[in-house]
């Protein structure tokens, strides 16, 4: 029973967000059948189009959890001191991806289109507006005002692409054979799915509406060339400020999906350099726009990922992502991984305030330039919280076989593991 209670609270299952839920889930509907009724002409229509709902479930069982920490004044910090196109580093684990689901639902602007027209929903009513109430950024009542439910936003998470397996220059490409274009296409599909009632709005030409259909349908237009692969986003932005009219936000999720491949892959199905310049291509054309807001998060920072070719190293390019690890900026780290006092709070709510002491010793920690922060892996403590009986070797265990297994190729470069190997075990034997 007691385990039962545990379990629901880590995965936020509580009475509260089953009801939110519901009530969400019964919202949509209405919506879909009243945009159906105002649009029978096209022979299309709402309901072939799934529209998910993913990160407002997950956001809202996070909110919901136990495991719930506070970190919504990264918004504030983010959108006041921060560049417009900028790029945060941080560990696996660290709630990088809470925090962009955060940001989406924060920002997002709540709207449907009926009868051909964008109709804005009383942001004051919205599920999610009950979501952040009682967190710190409702305190702040100007930048709330001003910015929450004010955008339109596209999220894209490039994950997918890290399982990228072939990825060449072929002259005569149909985009259809490589799985590099088949998960780019994934990532496009998904990215466009949140939107599939943007086909009912009335100020969108044929051409476009065509266009958007096959994005929504195939991930790509059927006269695909790579240009269009890299303009999606663009393209989706353009129909938001068309058909919401409001300022768009971009945040994009595992920005360096394509390194993993790029390291470890087999290099006679991987070119480097055509990943490479795939991957400046497609941010450089979000960057044409320099007043956009675009966010990007990953684990890893290459030069591909900050849009430098290896022949502009050390020239100062026009166009350019302004890259923070978390780990040199106080400011910003206290945004990722939790502290020893909300580890602390977080082992009270599920009363081990014992454990402290075990925690700190096993999980000790990720330091910060230059302040006395000291930061846990996020995921790792609700691992340790969930299997608290468990024995500690079963669960230290993974994080380095996991390393192991991850960058076994780079382990066999002499060199590399050389400096490498001493550092994990020394890790493993403390
Ligand atoms: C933003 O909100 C609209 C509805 O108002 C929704 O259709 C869309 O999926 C949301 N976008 C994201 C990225 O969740
Ligand atoms: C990569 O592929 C594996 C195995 O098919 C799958 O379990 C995993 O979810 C994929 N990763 C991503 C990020 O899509
Ligand atoms: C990226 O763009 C450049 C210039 O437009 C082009 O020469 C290059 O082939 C493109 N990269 C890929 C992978 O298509
Ligand atoms: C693990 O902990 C739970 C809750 O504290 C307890 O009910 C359960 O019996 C424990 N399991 C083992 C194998 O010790």
């Amino acid at each position: 029973m007691k385990l039962n209670i545990l379990f629901s609270c880590i995965f936020g299952i509580g009475p509260a967000s089953f009801l939110a839920r519901a009530d969400w889930v019964d919202e949509q509907k209405k919506h879909a059948e009243t945009n159906l009724d105002a649009n029978n002409k096209p022979s299309w229509s709402q309901a072939e189009y799934h529209t998910p709902n993913d990160l407002f479930l997950e956001f809202s069982e996070i909110r919901n959890s136990r495991a719930f920490i506070d970190k919504t004044f990264f918004l504030h910090e983010w959108l006041t001191h921060r560049p417009k196109h900028w790029y945060v580093t941080a560990p696996p684990g660290f709630g990088k991806t809470a925090l962009a689901k955060m940001a989406v639902q924060f920002l997002n602007a709540s709207a449907e289109i009926v009868d051909g027209v964008e109709k804005f929903h009383d942001r004051h009513k919205t599920a999610v507006y009950e979501l952040f109430q009682g967190t710190n950024i409702f305190e702040m009542k100007e930048f709330f005002d001003q910015h929450f439910q004010n955008y339109a936003v596209i999220y894209v998470d490039l994950a997918p692409l890290s399982n990228t397996t072939e990825a060449m220059y072929l002259k005569q490409d149909d985009f259809n054979t490589q799985d590099f274009h088949i998960y780019f296409r994934l990532v496009i599909k998904k990215m466009m799915s949140y939107y599939p009632s943007l086909l009912f709005h009335q100020s969108l030409t044929d051409i476009e509406r065509e266009r958007f259909r096959e994005y929504l349908e195939n991930g790509m237009e059927t006269a695909v060339r790579p240009t269009l692969f890299w303009n999606c986003v663009s393209f989706l932005k353009e129909m938001l400020k068309k058909t919401l009219k409001k300022e768009v936000i971009v945040i994009i999720d595992s920005y360096d999906a394509l390194c993993k491949p790029s390291m470890v892959g087999d290099l006679s199905k991987l070119q480097r350099p055509y990943i490479g310049s795939y991957i400046i291509n497609f941010s450089k054309l979000l960057l044409q726009d320099r007043l956009a807001t675009v966010l990007y998060l990953g684990t890893i920072d290459t030069r591909e990922l900050m849009l430098l070719k290896p022949s502009d190293v050390g020239m100062q390019t026009a166009l350019s992502i302004t890259h923070t690890p978390f780990s040199t900026d106080e400011r910003l780290a206290k945004y990722f991984g939790l502290s020893k006092q909300e580890v602390d709070d977080i082992l009270s709510k599920h009363s081990m305030e014992e454990h402290l002491g075990v925690v700190n010793d096993l999980l000790n920690g990720h330091a910060v330039t230059g302040s006395s922060l000291t930061l846990f892996n996020t995921k790792y403590v609700l691992s340790y919280i969930e299997h608290r009986n468990a024995s500690t070797i079963a669960f230290t265990m993974p994080s380095t076989t996991e390393i192991l297994h991850h960058y076994r190729k780079i382990f066999s470069v002499e060199l590399i593991s050389n400096v490498v190997t001493p550092c994990v075990y020394k890790i493993k034997l403390r």
